[in-house]
């Protein structure tokens, strides 16, 4: 018999099957598609539409299917085209005719889709956890040098002292947004397809609601032709891992940048670095380089997926099979950066010397003294203005902020007195910056707090 059955007279040809298979990576959906095979079948037998005995094989049979995928003991064919037919083919081999009834009511193009519904629920859950584990790592590194002082930056220019693990929190607060988008994808993505067959329903009396329950989906998706055509899911999903790499790729540069010879501000442990295989005195920060570079490949997986997309009328479309290659990258990508990044940033160590030398130049305090001029009266804009004049004042004595004489800070700032120097240490600075979302040691002690509880109690 011809593989399609009755319609056709010849063999498909080799290079189509090339062509049109997706076995070769789909096969890591055969968890979820037994899982839904079998509560398809289970509905079949309730509502009568299959003898009882024949759904009791088919879910004996295709839990027994699942044992030798899992030991890698099932043989995947190629001619088999996906993971549903792959699947469905060893259930008829062995079961006969009542393997050919689990098909009933169904179509591969709501079979797919509610596995890869079923596929990104628990990927969003696993994917989940890694950042939890990830921000444990960040938050912990902080806790350990709390009151670790280092130069903020902006345009990469010295700015403002800042506390270390203010600056290691902000990726905490980041990743939680992260973890958010996450979430609100796997809820609106959890509800069930099946029963939207190839695009109308089905003439058959199937129990979509019972179905949704025992797969643990919060309900049954409202229009077959919307249920196999769309995977705006998907790209929600690659959307949120876009954004998780953006947030990790910016952490890399961060550590790349600190872990060179002109800042030398952190230390990456050995195991968690590579050598040159020409300069032997390299130690290179390559995870972190990679972390920026696999970047790439997950955005291009989002724009991928929204061409595909954008061209297909309603409904299936052979093309909806290219949505699975680069979204399987893209989470293997993703998950490999959190799972890499968090014991890295557990054993880094920073050069607390050298932070605190860089955060010790009193230009970096150049707004604490217009500030303070503020609150004797001096209009802001005024303040600034004066404090500029003073620091290219002393740029052309060659004199640092906090030894010029006063009276040369009076040329600039009329209302300077001898209290001003004490303004130029960083540890006043950042305990200054005492107000919520701040930088001082009590906020950020307090933020450290809050999220090690967060972190530490059971996901909702
Ligand atoms: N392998 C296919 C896919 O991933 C399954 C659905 C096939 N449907 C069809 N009508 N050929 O899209």
């Amino acid at each position: 018999m011809a593989m399609w059955g009755g319609r056709f007279a010849k063999e498909t040809d080799s290079l189509v099957r090339r062509f049109t298979e997706s076995i070769s990576y789909d096969r890591r959906l055969y968890p979820h598609d037994i899982r839904g095979s079998q509560a398809h079948a289970r509905m079949l037998a309730r509502q009568g539409i299959i003898p009882a005995a024949d759904a009791k094989a088919i879910c004996a049979e295709l839990d027994a299917i699942r044992k030798r995928i899992d030991a890698g003991k099932f043989e995947f064919r190629e001619e088999l085209e996906d993971i549903h037919m792959n699947i469905e083919s060893a259930l008829i081999a062995k079961l006969g005719p009542a393997g050919a009834r689990v098909h009933t009511g169904r179509s591969r193009n709501d079979q797919v889709a509610t596995d890869e519904r079923l596929y990104l629920r628990a990927e969003a859950d696993e994917i989940a956890a890694l950042l939890r584990g990830l921000q444990t790592a960040l938050v912990t590194l902080g806790a350990a040098h709390p009151d670790l002082i280092l130069p903020g930056f902006t345009h990469l220019q010295h700015a403002q002292p800042v506390l270390f693990a203010h600056h290691l929190l902000a990726y905490v607060e980041m990743l939680d947004r992260d973890a958010g988008r996450l979430a609100d994808c796997r809820r609106r993505l959890n509800v069930l397809p099946l029963g939207a067959g190839a695009i109308a329903g089905s003439t058959l009396p199937l129990d979509r609601e019972s179905v949704a329950k025992e797969l643990e989906f919060d309900g049954v998706m409202q229009n077959s032709m919307d249920a196999v055509a769309d995977r705006d899911h998907l790209v929600e999903f690659l959307a949120a891992l876009a954004v998780i790499a953006m947030h990790t790729s910016r952490l890399a540069e961060d550590l790349v940048l600190w872990c060179s010879q002109e800042f030398a501000f952190l230390e990456l442990d050995d195991a968690f670095c590579t050598g040159s295989s020409l300069m032997p005195q390299k130690k290179n920060p390559d995870v972190a380089e990679l972390t920026r570079g696999k970047t790439g490949r997950v955005y291009g997986h989002l724009v991928g997926l929204l061409t595909t997309l954008k061209g297909l009328p309603l409904t299936y479309n052979r093309d909806l099979q290219e949505d699975k290659e680069g979204l399987f990258d893209a989470i293997d990508t993703v998950k490999l950066i959190l799972a890499t990044l968090a014991p890295m940033m557990t054993g880094a160590k920073p050069n607390a010397a050298r932070m605190a030398a860089m955060a010790a130049d009193p230009a970096l305090m150049a707004t604490d003294l217009a500030e303070w001029l503020v609150c004797r009266g001096v209009p802001f804009r005024d303040a600034h203005h004066q404090v500029g004049h003073f620091v290219a004042a002393c740029r052309e004595q060659k004199v640092a902020l906090d030894r010029a004489p006063l009276a040369l800070m009076k040329k600039s700032l009329p209302l300077a007195t001898a209290e001003c120097r004490k303004l130029f240490d960083p540890k006043r600075s950042v305990a200054a910056r005492d107000l919520t979302g701040g930088t001082a040691p009590v906020q950020v002690k307090k933020q450290l707090a809050a999220w090690r509880k967060k972190l530490a109690a059971k996901p909702a």
